[in-house]
């Protein structure tokens, strides 16, 4: 295990873990008030160093490549939160940490705008074939494109947008494809105000009415265990052959074989993935294929918006070991005052 610890800090100094890379700036602020053990080697742990890295702490910052669950949390007896750095947190099992009575945290709000940039980025890469033409380049064939009829890609302006998963994230989209003329369609858990709706100028459908309509469609819903593979064979085999996909939220929530297959079959025209089931591994049969985007789960990572994640993950820690309620509580049962 590759731990560094700050000798300078104090020995009464209550001692927190820091489980990948974060800005020096914000570990020295750290080091201020406790004894910081920090993977600033930023390699992924496996369950048993999580485990032990927990045991003697009081506060951790985490980010998705941990998972928090009962047997990380079997040797952690000192341990009073867990602060996530991303909104998201299905690495964390809420009940279990509930049990154990370790607070959980996130950082949302911060990062909506970047990411709804980004969700917009990868539509437009997606179904411009950015990446795809660029290799063309890389590769020395730009001769071989054809100056009219080369390798074509489908429009974004005045098309149907198809949002499944429709909080902040998710209208911030929406508010950006107004700007290019879109149809706005979206599916979500429950309907949004009719406020918000008008906000967005979207309206709601089902799910299938969202897959059969949409020339884009795009995820940005939280993983829950209930929406493992909702897109899979059946879900894409409702969509436009000329249709995109793109994935914002979560690995699993896509089949990403079924979605391989799909692909090289053209059941669809393309597919962005900025998340993937088991990453950061990715399923060979999408590396195989040139109609699909691929990015290492970066739409929130720009500087200011990882530094104010970075930020409000360790406001989060710090005011739970400072006896005050953290800004961004998931298991509120646990902070009764
Ligand atoms: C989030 O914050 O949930 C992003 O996906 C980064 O992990």
């Amino acid at each position: 295990m590759n731990i560094s610890v700050n000798t300078q800090a104090l020995m009464s100094k209550p001692k927190i873990f820091v489980a990948r890379a974060i800005f020096p700036e914000a570990l020295a602020k750290l080091e201020e008030s406790f004894e910081v053990l920090s993977n600033q080697a930023d390699r992924i742990f496996t369950p048993q160093e999580l485990q032990k890295a927990l045991s003697g702490v009081v506060g951790a910052l985490v980010t998705g490549s941990e998972r928090i669950d009962a047997g990380a949390l079997s040797e952690a007896s000192g341990l009073k939160v867990v602060a996530n750095i991303s909104v998201g947190y299905n690495n964390f099992d809420v009940p279990a940490m509930s049990t154990a009575g370790v607070m959980a945290s996130n950082t949302p709000d911060v990062l909506t705008d970047t990411t709804a940039d980004f969700g917009f980025a990868l539509l437009m890469a997606t179904a411009r074939r950015i990446t795809e033409s660029e290799h063309w380049i890389r590769n020395g064939k730009w001769d071989q494109w054809s100056i009219v009829n080369n390798p074509l890609g489908m429009d974004l302006h005045h098309s149907t947008l198809g949002i499944i998963g429709m909080g902040r994230i998710g209208q911030g989209i929406a508010k950006r494809a107004l700007g290019f003329g879109m149809k706005v369609i979206y599916h979500n858990r429950s309907r949004l105000s009719e406020a918000d709706e008008k906000a967005c100028d979207a309206t709601y459908v089902s799910k299938e009415d969202l897959l059969r309509n949409a020339d884009h469609v795009i995820l940005v819903l939280p993983y829950t265990s209930e929406n493992h593979h909702m897109i899979g064979a059946k879900e894409i085999a409702l969509m436009k052959p000329s249709a995109t996909l793109v994935n914002i939220a979560r690995g699993g929530i896509v089949d990403d074989l079924a979605l391989a297959q799909a692909l090289k079959a053209g059941t669809i025209f393309a597919a962005g993935l900025d998340v993937f089931e088991g990453e950061p591994k990715v399923n060979p049969e999408l590396l195989k294929l040139s109609n699909v985007v691929l990015a290492p789960h970066i739409a929130s990572a720009t500087e200011k918006t990882r530094r104010a994640m970075v930020d409000l993950a360790v406001e989060n820690l710090s005011a739970a070991l400072d006896g005050k309620r953290p800004p961004n509580l998931i298991n509120a049962e646990l902070f009764k005052n």
